[in-house]
């Protein structure tokens, strides 16, 4: 997995759980397009229509490369965008280490099977965090992140309609907008109360049972998640101490260093 994780925006920007999703490290594999020669990971199950917000990574990258040719990876960039992301949102900072290469290759056949869906239950994320190297608590503190951006119907559908851990009221609302079927990619914010801030909100709302995300409220469901819940609740200051340590974790994953890989010149695209 590459839980390249590199991304936090709001919606319609880039989020860091979408480059979270790229399995081979944090190597800005998941930037590189499909064409008629390569596949990537971008149309993997997990990742089609939900990565959204390219466009930012090119901007950055274009500008970067304007004023200082081939020295800042992609992958860097990505990094960077998330950390600068959330400390603009008003989340903590965390020390990016650069130096990371993009990568040659990607895989979708990885990026499928080792992405979490959001109708994991907690021991599947446990799982697949500890299969990155990511503690119990950097799952249920890098979850936070979900105080920002959107998800879309599809991906909260069975939570609304077939969950019984969730505040009535709250599914009900949701459910005018996301019917049982069609309006697949209606968005909806994963914090329902200050969706563009990066605050400790989120534990808030899986208290009340308004997780948006099965996956969300699988961490205040009764089991062994749900003490640290309430602990950031009630503390914001060890989540954003937490949250910065687990970006650092998460932003080491796999990189590729030294003479491995390359450096970019166009994020979609091997030199
Ligand atoms: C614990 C496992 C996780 C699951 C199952 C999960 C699942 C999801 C899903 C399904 C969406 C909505 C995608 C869509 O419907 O288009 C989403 C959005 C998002 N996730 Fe996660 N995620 C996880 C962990 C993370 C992590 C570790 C981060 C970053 C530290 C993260 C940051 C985000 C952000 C910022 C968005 C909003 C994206 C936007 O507005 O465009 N997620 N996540
Ligand atoms: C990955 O998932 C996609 C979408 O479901 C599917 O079309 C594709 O065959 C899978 N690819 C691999 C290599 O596993
Ligand atoms: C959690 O999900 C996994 C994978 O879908 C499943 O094998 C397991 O039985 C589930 N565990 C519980 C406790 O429901
Ligand atoms: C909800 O449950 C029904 C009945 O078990 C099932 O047919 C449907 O696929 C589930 N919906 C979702 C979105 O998981
Ligand atoms: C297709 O993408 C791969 C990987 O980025 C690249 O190496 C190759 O040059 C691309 N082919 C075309 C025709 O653009």
């Amino acid at each position: 997995m590459p839980f390249i994780t590199c991304l936090l925006l709001p919606q319609g920007t880039i989020s860091l759980e979408k480059y979270s999703r790229d399995f081979q490290g944090c190597d800005a594999s998941v930037l590189l397009d499909d064409n008629a020669t390569f596949i990537g990971e971008k149309t993997a199950a997990p990742n089609i229509n939900s990565i959204r917000g390219f466009n930012v990574i090119d901007d950055i990258k274009a500008k970067v490369e304007k004023a200082c040719p081939g020295v800042v990876s992609c992958a860097d960039v990505v990094a960077l965008a998330a950390r600068d992301s959330a400390v603009y949102l008003g989340g903590p900072f965390w020390n990016v280490g650069l130096g990371r290469r993009d990568s040659l290759t990607a895989s979708r056949a990885l990026a499928n099977i080792s992405i979490p869906p959001p109708t994991s239950n907690l021991s599947a994320l446990i799982t697949s965090f500890s299969a990155q190297g990511l503690s119990f608590k950097d799952l249920v503190a890098l979850s936070g992140s979900h105080t920002i951006g959107l998800a879309r119907c599809t991906s909260f559908r069975g939570h609304i309609y077939n969950d019984s851990n969730i505040d009535p009221s709250y599914a009900k609302s949701l459910q005018r907008i996301c019917p049982r079927s069609g309006k697949d990619n209606v968005l909806a914010p994963l914090d329902l109360r200050t969706p563009t801030r990066f605050d400790n909100l989120y534990y808030k709302n899986l208290l009340e049972r308004k997780g948006l995300l099965h996956s969300d409220q699988e961490l205040f469901n009764g089991n062994s998640a749900d003490s640290l819940v309430r602990r950031y609740e009630g503390n914001p200051s060890e989540f954003f101490k937490d949250f910065a340590s687990a970006m650092v974790k998460m932003n080491n994953i796999k990189p590729l260093t030294g003479r491995q890989g390359e450096v970019r010149k166009n994020c979609r695209k091997v030199n």
